[in-house]
Parts: structure tokens; C-alpha cells; sequence
């Protein structure tokens, strides 16, 4: 049978934070260099793809939440949903890659349900579908994926034009050494690229030697051809050995430091230094030149070829100056940052310092409040989330445009950004597009993420940048096969991208090339600890101050919470709530913007419906909002109730005084008098029996320290709004031992037959709040064991029961 070939394919994304959207362009742009006709949408953008006449398709899919796909994915799922057909897709042959992380139970839910409905629908695929795991690196299935994927591409989809010169995805690289010369006393080693489809150009010298030049038009033709000559300075980097004792001195110094330790990198960048030098006449702060790392290159002389580098990240954007003068910010936040719903702005009213000084995290409770006016703004419950918009680190901004090469005046200069290519605007990434008068500054401060899980596209693009060879070398050699082990031992040093650029300081990088390969910065999200009932005006809400050490003792800080602590005073008192109370011009606004729990992860409106709540540490929050807007339910209900009293009995009397027809003196029906009066006022020593159950599973480290919201949590529990609580404390001596439990997990095993019966006989909700990587699987687990012994049945049955609870709203979580 002949299969007749598509002449086009599309590629699709659903993207959340950047690296679906990212990955699918980059699929793009290769089919399109590799000679078939190629065109990408965002997910939700359904109708531009017209997939109904598509024969081709190929999805780069992530998740959000609990297996949910990301925001610029509902509109399609939504779309899906509705289609019925058994051969709405017989026409189309597909291909799907998950991007997911196996630290949440729903692994990669986003690319299977796809799969599903497209198989439904009548589509085939033309190839396996790909599920990578942020867990340990999405490379390790993207990168083989993407290179075995054109072969199958070629035989459902025809080439309209011929290759062009940067056609291949992964290129090897032979590294040759060449004989000493004789005269020079050098020995010189090449790097030579030996793709088959390689389309670079190469030249000869005299020395016999290939040489590729590299031809695309941003990038600097480069010769890559490594020399160590006896008398040339000393080689960039030295071949280090992690195990090396001399390493933890080497890279023993802070990020904010301000002077590099040249012991790995033996050049330092005379620009940066001056320009430091410069500004720190005028800046108190010293500007950080970021921390070199180490790399164990003791196998790299051994190597003779290195495999499957990446190729290099296409150049997409491009930054126009518009004017000489400074960017004046038009809006706050920059209108370049794009939110699923309106930002507003909120006033820093209180912050709270929830741990003991000694505590091995700093915990932190800030209150902000709207004015009066804008109370509209602020409708939540509690279970919903708030996106802040968080900017990177100034001095952190003002290190990497130094590095860079950019002053200060040019980092204030008005810029758009838009598309190399004039007539491809719409290939910008999303988070860019509307970059249309912004500043350097601004763009690197609030729309690119710096501090982030370094990529291989940064490495793969600053290599051809290198002017050093065994930079040039080094860098190659991470982004191939054989650099796998270094790759992720420099991910561990969980680098800025200022730390990669101190330690390859022969790199230069136009900064445009930056925009191409740098993802959004992402809002930080927290939940509500407070109900809108008992404060109207504000938004409570509660994190760890992400600041620590590397295993190298390097210091790192979050992008959000410690800008956070700094903005509110860094409290010091435990337990003292600072109120922050500053004139209406000096107040201190911060951007947030509403994120409603999509799963109904909210208090139920049934003040009678039993709930478990799972949550250690600050994935408490939630809980505590949940508790408070409970006793004012029931409290405004009682005031509700007493007034309505109050008014019946006034009625009662003037119906007394009045005729007895049965219609009071407002023209209701008296029988409603009646239910009214029976349902009565409650005191308060009703009320415990006005809620359903509730069971607060906690857990901290240390009791004395740690112990988030200790008295509140107690207070509920006296006057009746929470029945019980159960704490784990990980830290007490004999945690974990005989029995005794460590984390939430073990409490809930521990009284296992109580909650089943609570979750079978009263149908009660679980929830479970906090942390993804290790709590939230656990609980899963544990939840599982607990059917599965109950019920009686197997393991995986349980599992999916725990799914279709989830479905039913019934199993809800909410990690992060
Ligand atoms: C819906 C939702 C609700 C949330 N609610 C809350 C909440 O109520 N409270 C709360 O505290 N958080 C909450 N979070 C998490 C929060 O959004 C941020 O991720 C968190 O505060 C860190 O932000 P940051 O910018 O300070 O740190 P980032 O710049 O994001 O840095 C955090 C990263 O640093 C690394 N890291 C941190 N500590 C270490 C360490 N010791 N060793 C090595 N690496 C480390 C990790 O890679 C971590 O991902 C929520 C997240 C979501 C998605
Ligand atoms: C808040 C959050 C929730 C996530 N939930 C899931 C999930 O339920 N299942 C999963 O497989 N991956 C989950 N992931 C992992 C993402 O799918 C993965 O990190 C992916 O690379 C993100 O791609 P993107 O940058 O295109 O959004 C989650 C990530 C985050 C930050």
C-alpha cells in the first residue's frame, strides 16, 4: 500500500512555563531547515492549525497542577471534549512528546490524555510518543526523541525544499590531536564536526587541519581549532576532579561575591572589572561577577569524539533601540508580563516571623490589603492561590548586562524586541512578544528567568561564542553525550547564568542571543491563609525564605521569598506580628494576580462536610483559611440568624397587634415565621456540633521551632472548629522507630482504620497540601495501602480509585 505523504506538518505546544513552548519551536525551526513545511501554534491557537484538513502533527505537551494541563492548553481540551467522531482525526498521524516530572502522582497526564482523545478520534501515531521526566532531566528523553524523530517524520511527511545549513539536531565532534610542530613547539587539537549531514562550512589550513566555520549570520565565524601552546598563558580550565579536595576552597566563595576566584578560570574580564569599578563609585551594593564552577574534565583528554551536541538555538530575536533617551516604564509591572487574570496591586500591611531564629527555615507570614475601593479586586477562597511578581535580583541584573558588556546608561535605553526576520514577528517566544518599550534592565528583571535549572541551548549557544578553544571544548563537551555525568554535576551547582558566563569568560554573547535562549521568569504563587469573611481587605499569606548553601558552599537565594523578607523589614521577633504602616505615597505595593484552584481544592460550602486536611509545613496554609472562613460562616450565619430572630419576634408582636389573617405586615405567609424560629439562635457552645468533623494532619520538624501557626491551630481546636489534630515531628528523637511516626504519611498509617472510616462511612474530602517531591507520592501511597487492606483490593485498584476520588473532588491535592 502507498501511503501518500503529507506536504506540511504542524507542531503544537502546551506550554506553562516556557520549556514545551521552547522545545516545539526549536522542532519547528529544524523541520523547516531540514526542508518540510512546518508551522507552530500554541495549543489553544486550535483554529490557526486547522487541524481538521491536518495530516501531520506533532505535540510538545506539560503539565500544571495535578496532571493539568497548562493554562494555554484548556481552550483545546475544552475544544476536544466536545468531539464525539470516531474519524474527526482519520485524516491526521501524530506524534506526542510529554514534558513531565514523576515527583507528581500524575505523571505526564497532559500528553497521555491527548493521546487518548486523538486516538478516539480516529488519529494514528506515526511515532512512539516521548515522556520525559523533570525529575532527572528532560534532555535525556527530549534529545534522543527529537534525533530519532525526523526518520520517522520522512516517511509520512514529504521535504518541499532542500536542506539548508543548520539542518541537524545532533552533531558529532571529532577532537583530534594534531603532531607538534616542530617550530611553535604548540600541539593543537581540532574540533571537528563529522555529522554526515552537516552542512557547516570547513576549510583546510596549512597544517592539514579541518577547520568548520561556523556561517549563521548572528553568529561570529569561528574557528574551532584548540591550540595549548608552551607559551601561551595558562589553559582556561583546569582539569578538576570533583572528589579534589581543592575544590571546596575553589568554589567556596558566595554568589555575591565580588571577586572571582581566577584558580579555575585564569582570566577575568577586563570590561567587567572596569565597569564595576565604575559603578561602584556610585552603587553601595558591589555588583556580583558570579562564582566560576567546577568542572571534572579528568576524562575529557581521553575522548576522542564527542556525540549528539545539540545543535545551536536558532536566532530569533533581535532588540531595536528605539531612542537615545531612557525607558520610562509605561505600566508597573512591565505590559510585557502576561497573567491568566488581571494584575492588581496590594499594600504590604504585616509580616510575622513564624520559626525560631534557630529553626533550620525561616518561615515568613506577610499580609497585604487593597484600598477600600478596589475590595472588588480581591475575591477568593480559601484553597486559591496568588500569583506575586517577583523581579530577579538587581545587582544580579546589573552583574550580567555588565558582563555583557552593557553600562549603564544603555540598560535604561527604550528597546523593542522583535523578530530577526521582519515578516516572523509571531516566531518570538510568547513571553517577548510584547516586549514593545521595555529597557534591558527591565527585561532581564522581570521577563527572563537567570537563576533557573541551566539548559543545554545556553551552553550549546555560548559555544559559539567562545573565543577560547578549550572553552569552546569544555562547553561542547556538556551538551554531548560523553559530557552527560558533568552536565548534571554542573547542574548541581544550581548556576545563575552570571556563574556560567564567569566561568567561560572568553564568551561574549550578544545579548539578543540570550532572549533566545532563556525562559520567562515565572510568577510565585502562594495560597490564602486567610478568608475574605474575616478580613475583607487583605490577602494573608505564608513561605520558607528559600535561602541556602550548595554542596559547594556557595550561596543561593530564591527569586521571590527573600525579596519578600527584605521588603518587609526582615523581622526578627517570633511570633511578633510587624505592622507595616506607612504613609499612602511611601507604601510598599506588590503585583499579584488571582489564581483560582482549578480542581475546587476550596472549602466546601457545606459547613457539615467532614474533611481530612494534610498539610506539613507551609502546606498548612490553605488549611488555615479553610478554619477561619469556617467559624465565620458560622458565625455570620448565627448574627444572620439572631437578627432574623430579633426582627420575627418584633413581628410576632406587631402581628399580635395586628389582624391574624396569616400575612404579617410585609406580606409574608406567617408558617415562615415558624421554620425560622425553630432553626433559632445558636450560643456558642452549639457550634461544634453546627460542623462536620475536621482532622488536621500536621507535621514539622522541631515542635519548639517550627511549629507553624502552633496557637491558632489550638484555638480552633478549643472552640470546636477543627475535632482533631495529629502532628508528625520529624526531628524528635526516635522519629521513624518503632513505630513512632516521622512525617504525615505515618500519622495517617497509624490511625488508618479512623480514616478510612472517615473518608467510607462519612464521605469525608481529603485534602492534601505542600510539597511534591516527597510528601505528596507518600500520602498517595499511603492512602493506597489503606484501601487496598480495607476494601480488599489490589494495590493498583486502589490507585485508581485515588484517581476517580480526584475526578469526583473527593481526593484533592494541591502541591507545589
Ligand atoms: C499553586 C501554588 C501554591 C503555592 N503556595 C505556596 C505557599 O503557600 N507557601 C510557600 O512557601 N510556597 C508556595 N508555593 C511555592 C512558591 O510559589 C515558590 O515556588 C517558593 O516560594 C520559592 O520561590 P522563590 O522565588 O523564593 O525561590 P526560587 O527562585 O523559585 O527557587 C526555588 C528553587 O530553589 C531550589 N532550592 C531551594 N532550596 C534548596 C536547597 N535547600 N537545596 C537545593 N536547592 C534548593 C529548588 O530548586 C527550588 O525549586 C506554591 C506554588 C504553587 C504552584
Ligand atoms: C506547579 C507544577 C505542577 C506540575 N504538575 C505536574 C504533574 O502533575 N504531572 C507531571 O508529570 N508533571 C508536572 N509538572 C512538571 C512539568 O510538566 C514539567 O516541569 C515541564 O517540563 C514544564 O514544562 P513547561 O515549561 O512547558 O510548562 C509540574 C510542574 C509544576 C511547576
Amino acid at each position: 500500500m502507498t501511503i501518500n505523504k503529507s506536504n506540511k506538518l504542524v507542531v503544537l505546544y502546551a506550554s506553562q512555563t516556557g520549556n514545551a513552548e521552547w522545545i516545539a519551536k526549536s522542532i519547528n525551526q529544524e523541520a523547516i531547515q531540514r526542508g518540510f513545511k512546518s508551522e507552530c501554534y500554541v495549543t489553544d491557537d486550535y483554529e490557526k492549525a486547522d487541524l481538521e484538513h491536518t495530516k501531520v502533527l506533532i505535540v510538545v505537551a506539560a503539565n500544571t497542577g495535578d496532571g493539568d494541563p497548562p493554562e494555554n492548553a484548556i481552550k483545546f481540551f475544552r475544544y476536544f471534549r466536545k468531539i464525539k467522531s470516531k474519524t474527526f482525526l482519520s485524516h491526521c498521524q501524530f506524534a506526542i512528546l510529554g514534558l513531565g516530572d514523576t515527583n507528581y502522582t500524575n505523571f505526564n497526564n497532559t500528553a497521555k490524555r491527548m493521546e487518548k482523545k486523538f486516538l478516539e478520534l480516529g488519529g494514528r501515531p506515526f511515532y512512539e510518543k516521548g515522556l520525559a521526566d523533570d525529575a532527572s532531566g528532560l534532555e535525556a528523553v527530549v534529545e534522543p526523541w527529537i534525533s530519532n524523530l525526523w526518520v520517522a517524520l520522512e516517511k509520512v511527511c514529504e521535504r518541499t525544499s532542500t536542506a539548508t545549513t543548520q539542518s541537524i539536531s545532533a552533531t558529532d565532534f571529532s577532537i583530534k590531536a594534531m603532531p607538534r610542530n616542530k617550530d611553535t613547539n604548540t600541539k593543537e587539537a581540532t574540533i571537528e564536526n563529522v555529522a554526515p549531514n552537516n552542512i557547516a562550512s570547513t576549510s583546510t589550513d596549512d597544517t592539514g587541519a579541518t577547520r568548520i566555520n561556523h556561517t549563521d549570520a548572528s553568529t561570529p565565524a569561528t574557528t574551532v581549532t584548540t591550540s595549548t601552546s608552551a607559551n601561551a598563558t595558562a589553559p582556561i580550565i583546569k582539569e578538576i576532579t570533583l572528589n579534589d579536595k581543592a575544590v571546596n576552597n575553589l568554589t567556596s566563595m558566595s554568589s555575591d561575591d565580588t571577586t572571582v576566584d581566577t584558580r579555575i578560570n585564569h582570566k577575568e574580564s577586563t570590561s567587567v572589572t572596569t565597569v564595576t569599578a565604575a559603578l561602584n563609585v556610585t552603587t553601595p551594593k558591589p555588583i556580583p561577577l558570579g562564582t566560576p564552577l567546577a568542572i571534572d574534565l579528568s576524562t575529557l583528554s581521553t575522548i576522542t569524539q564527542l556525540t549528539a551536541i545539540p545543535r545551536v538555538p536558532s536566532s530569533v530575536c533581535r532588540t531595536t533601540f528605539h531612542s537615545i533617551h531612557k525607558h520610562t516604564p509605561k505600566s508597573f509591572p512591565p505590559s510585557f508580563i502576561s497573567t491568566p487574570s488581571p494584575i492588581f496591586k496590594a499594600y504590604l500591611s504585616a509580616a510575622t516571623l513564624l520559626t525560631d531564629p534557630d529553626a533550620v527555615k525561616r518561615t515568613l507570614q506577610i499580609e497585604v490589603e487593597v484600598d477600600e475601593e478596589e475590595k472588588e479586586t480581591l475575591r477568593f477562597l480559601p484553597g486559591d492561590a496568588f500569583g506575586v511578581i517577583a523581579p530577579n535580583d538587581d545587582g544580579l541584573v546589573r552583574g550580567l548586562l555588565n558582563r555583557l558588556g552593557i553600562g549603564e546608561d544603555e540598560m535604561h535605553k527604550e528597546v523593542e524586541i522583535q523578530s530577526v526576520d521582519d515578516a516572523k514577528n509571531g516566531d518570538l517566544p510568547s513571553h517577548l512578544k510584547e516586549a514593545k518599550s521595555t529597557s534591558l534592565y527591565e527585561l532581564l528583571t522581570y521577563g527572563l528567568d537567570i537563576t533557573s535549572l541551566i539548559r543545554k541551548p545556553l551552553l550549546r549557544m555560548l559555544a559559539e561564542y567562545a573565543v577560547d578553544a578549550e572553552e569552546k571544548k569544555t562547553l561542547l563537551f556538556l551538551c554531548s553525550k560523553q559530557g552527560l555525568g558533568q552536565f548534571a554535576a554542573l547542574r548541581n551547582q544550581l548556576p545563575t547564568v552570571l556563574d556560567i558566563l564567569a566561568t567561560f569568560p572568553s564568551c561574549q554573547p550578544p545579548f539578543d542571543r540570550l532572549l533566545d535562549v532563556l525562559l520567562p521568569l515565572q510568577p510565585r504563587h502562594y495560597s490564602a491563609i486567610n478568608s475574605l469573611l474575616a478580613h475583607p481587605r487583605s490577602l494573608h499569606f505564608a513561605f520558607n525564605v528559600v535561602e541556602f548553601k550548595t554542596e559547594f558552599n556557595v550561596s543561593k537565594r530564591g527569586v521571590c521569598t527573600p525579596w519578600l523578607d527584605e521588603l518587609s523589614g526582615k523581622v526578627t521577633e517570633r511570633g511578633v506580628r510587624v505592622g507595616i504602616n506607612k504613609s499612602k505615597d511611601e507604601r510598599v505595593a506588590i503585583s499579584l494576580f488571582l489564581k483560582p484552584n482549578t480542581h475546587e481544592f476550596n472549602v466546601p460550602s457545606d459547613l457539615k462536610r467532614d474533611i481530612i486536611m494534610i498539610g506539613p509545613g507551609t502546606g498548612v496554609a490553605p488549611f488555615l483559611g479553610f478554619l477561619q472562613h469556617r467559624e465565620w460562616q458560622l458565625k455570620i450565619l448565627n448574627e444572620t440568624m439572631e437578627h432574623i430572630a430579633h426582627v420575627n419576634r418584633k413581628d410576632v408582636s406587631d402581628k399580635d397587634a395586628s389582624d391574624h389573617n396569616g400575612i404579617d405586615a410585609n406580606g409574608r405567609d406567617n408558617d415562615e415565621h415558624d421554620v425560622i424560629n425553630q432553626a433559632g439562635y445558636k450560643t456558642t457552645q452549639d457550634i461544634s456540633s453546627s460542623y462536620g468533623e475536621s482532622w488536621l494532619f500536621y507535621g514539622c520538624r522541631d515542635k519548639s521551632k517550627d511549629f507553624l501557626y502552633k496557637d491558632e491551630i489550638e484555638g480552633y481546636l478549643s472552640r470546636g472548629v477543627l475535632s482533631r489534630l495529629s502532628v508528625a515531628v520529624s526531628r524528635e528523637p526516635g522519629a521513624g522507630e518503632n513505630g513512632k511516626p516521622k512525617y504525615v504519611q505515618d500519622l495517617v498509617k497509624i490511625h488508618a482504620k479512623e480514616v478510612y472510616e472517615m473518608i467510607y462511612k462519612k464521605d469525608a474530602v481529603v485534602f492534601v497540601c505542600g510539597d511534591a517531591k516527597g510528601m505528596a507520592k507518600g500520602m498517595n501511597d499511603t492512602l493506597a495501602a489503606i484501601l487496598s487492606e480495607y476494601n480488599g483490593i489490589s494495590h493498583a485498584d486502589a490507585l485508581k480509585q485515588l484517581l476517580k476520588w480526584t475526578d469526583e473532588k473527593k481526593y484533592l491535592l494541591d502541591l507545589w
